[in-house]
């Protein structure tokens, strides 16, 4: 913990679920911390901070503000009051709401017209796991602005990790991480669903997600050493043999007296990536398919 006199005086602007989080691990790891939020009931759980009256006194005293409010409007329509404008002249501020890549451009370009340095973030966690050491927190922005606060960083997340210079590397890495998390979250659901309906015991496929988990953390190894040297010849699942794995657990889902729109998703897409020619080759393959336009994608994109 950083003592008293090593802390950064830092200001979090909008405490919802997420910004309370983020200003108790920052008060937590000795930071001097100043909040302000819209609605003054949602400042009430938090202890050790400075509660300022406006968002620009919060700003005043602060090296450092984080925004952390619903979206981007939001973050707008706060930042751009002059009083805000001015407090954050020649400091950083860490936009956290989630964006879209215009947005993110949207508030360099403010930002760099105000003379504020901005850093953008995109948070892959929920607020439980802020300030955790697994926690991936993405940011975007100047190397050196990022390490000059990176001890402030570390706090919310011992994956702090800066995707590039480029303002949009942090969206861009969190829609990637948004590829893993909602496959992964939905599977594991449908996996629950299929348990229940088939009378397994849920509470054992529950207990079994980790031994799962460390397999598929195994695969995505053999996955990355593959994409890397773009060759999917050294077989150890071929796309074919996936996609007949796929129909297996289809047939299994309407055998379970379960709809069959998830085994179907599954099967569309492998068979998308084997239509293109990858069905001997190592599932990784797939890569390949989802970086092209298939008829497919044209198909469902004109519905
Ligand atoms: N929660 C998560 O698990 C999670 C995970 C990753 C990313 N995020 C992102 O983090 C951001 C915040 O999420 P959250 O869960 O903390 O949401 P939340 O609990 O609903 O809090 C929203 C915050 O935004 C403020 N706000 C909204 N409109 C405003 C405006 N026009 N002016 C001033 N303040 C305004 C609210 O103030 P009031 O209290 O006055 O309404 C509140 O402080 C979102 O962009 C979300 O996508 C959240």
């Amino acid at each position: 913990m950083p003592s008293p006199t090593t802390g950064h005086r830092v200001a979090v602007l909008g405490t919802g679920s997420m910004g309370t989080a983020i200003a108790k691990a920052l008060i937590e790891a000795g930071h001097h911390v100043t909040v302000w939020n819209r609605s003054r009931e949602r400042l009430e759980g938090l202890a050790g901070c400075r509660v300022a009256q406006t968002a620009g006194d919060a700003c005043l005293d602060a090296d450092v503000a984080f925004t952390c409010f619903s979206n981007f409007a939001a973050t707008h329509d706060v930042l751009e009051q002059q009083d805000v404008v001015d407090a954050l002249r020649g400091k950083v501020l860490v936009a956290m709401s989630t964006a879209t890549p215009d947005q993110v451009h949207d508030l360099q370009r403010f930002a760099e017209a105000s003379g504020i340095d901005y850093l953008d973030a995109k948070i892959a966690v929920t607020p439980a796991q802020i300030g955790a050491p697994t926690a991936v927190i993405f940011f975007a922005g100047p190397q050196a602005i990022f390490s000059r606060i990176e001890p402030v960083l570390k706090a919310l997340a011992g994956r702090a990790t800066l995707m590039g210079e480029r303002i949009d590397g942090a969206v861009q890495g969190d829609f990637a991480f948004l590829s893993v998390y909602f496959a992964g979250t939905i599977g594991i659901l449908h996996g629950a669903a299929f348990s229940r309906s088939s009378g397994l015991d849920i509470d054992q496929f529950f207990s079994l997600i980790p031994c799962f988990l460390d397999e598929i953390n195994a695969r995505s190894q053999s996955f990355r050493k593959m994409i890397l040297a773009g060759d999917y010849s050294d077989v150890q699942s071929a796309l074919k043999t996936d996609l007949a794995g796929a129909r297996l657990l289809a047939d299994a889902t309407v055998h379970a007296g379960m709809q069959r729109l998830f085994p179907d998703a599954l099967i569309d897409l492998m068979q998308d990536a084997v239509a293109q020619g990858h069905g001997d080759l190592d599932s990784a393959a797939m890569v390949e398919a989802f970086g092209k336009k298939s008829r497919t994608a044209a198909w469902r994109s004109a519905v």
